[in-house]
């Protein structure tokens, strides 16, 4: 079974969907929770986020890195491998990663975007910053990008992209709702399918 690291910065409402896992309907009858895959650690940038304490109410170990040692270092590498961890999901991770972690973990390693990527990423595109700029575009649709992560920021491979309209009346507030349904709606069943290839 995959042993999963979540990087998360801030809220964890992300991590709280993978840790519960994707709902699926048994074969005799009702809604299952199978998971593929084990969250064994919470990675995290910043004290008092809410994915530390949602980790906490899940008895999930945590570490919470510091940035000098995370881009001088070889990313925590180390730590990771000796907690067993074979595969990453970023979800609200905002650093950058440092290249020794990408390469160790290439293939393994993916991320969502609140956009349709392409458009709307790199640098400075994250939260609201990313919904009022599809507003201000006068865009019809907009939605979420799951995808691998490469060197370059939300670059990678697209692996699972979803959409939804974008109304007239749209504030960068009521489009990140849209949004999130569909976070957390696709990327449970998204890691639960990687985890098993
Ligand atoms: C999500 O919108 C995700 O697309 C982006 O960061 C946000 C994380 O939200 N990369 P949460 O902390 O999981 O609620």
């Amino acid at each position: 079974m995959k042993q999963i690291a979540i990087f998360s910065s801030g809220t964890g409402s992300n991590a709280k969907k993978i840790i519960e896992g994707p709902l699926s309907i048994s074969p005799v009858g009702g809604e299952v929770r199978v998971l593929p895959y084990k969250v064994s650690l919470i990675v995290c940038n910043k004290p008092g986020a809410g994915v530390l304490k949602i980790a906490g109410e899940n008895s999930i170990p945590t570490l919470l890195i510091d940035k000098e040692k995370f881009f001088r270092g070889n990313g925590y590498t180390d730590e990771l491998r000796a907690a067993g961890i074979d595969f990453l999901v970023l979800a609200g991770f905002l650093w950058k990663l440092p290249v020794a972690l990408i390469k160790e973990f290439q293939g393994k390693m993916i991320n969502i975007h609140p956009a349709l990527l392409p458009k709307y990423g790199g640098q400075g595109m994250y939260g609201n910053f990313v919904h009022e700029a599809v507003i201000a575009n006068k865009e019809n649709e907009s939605g979420i990008t799951i995808h691998y992560v490469d060197e370059v920021y939300d670059h990678g491979q697209i692996i699972l992209q979803a959409t939804c309209l974008v109304s007239e009346d749209e504030t960068p507030d009521s489009l990140a709702k849209k949004v999130q349904v569909l976070e957390h709606r696709h990327f449970p069943a998204a890691v639960a399918l990687l985890a098993t290839l």
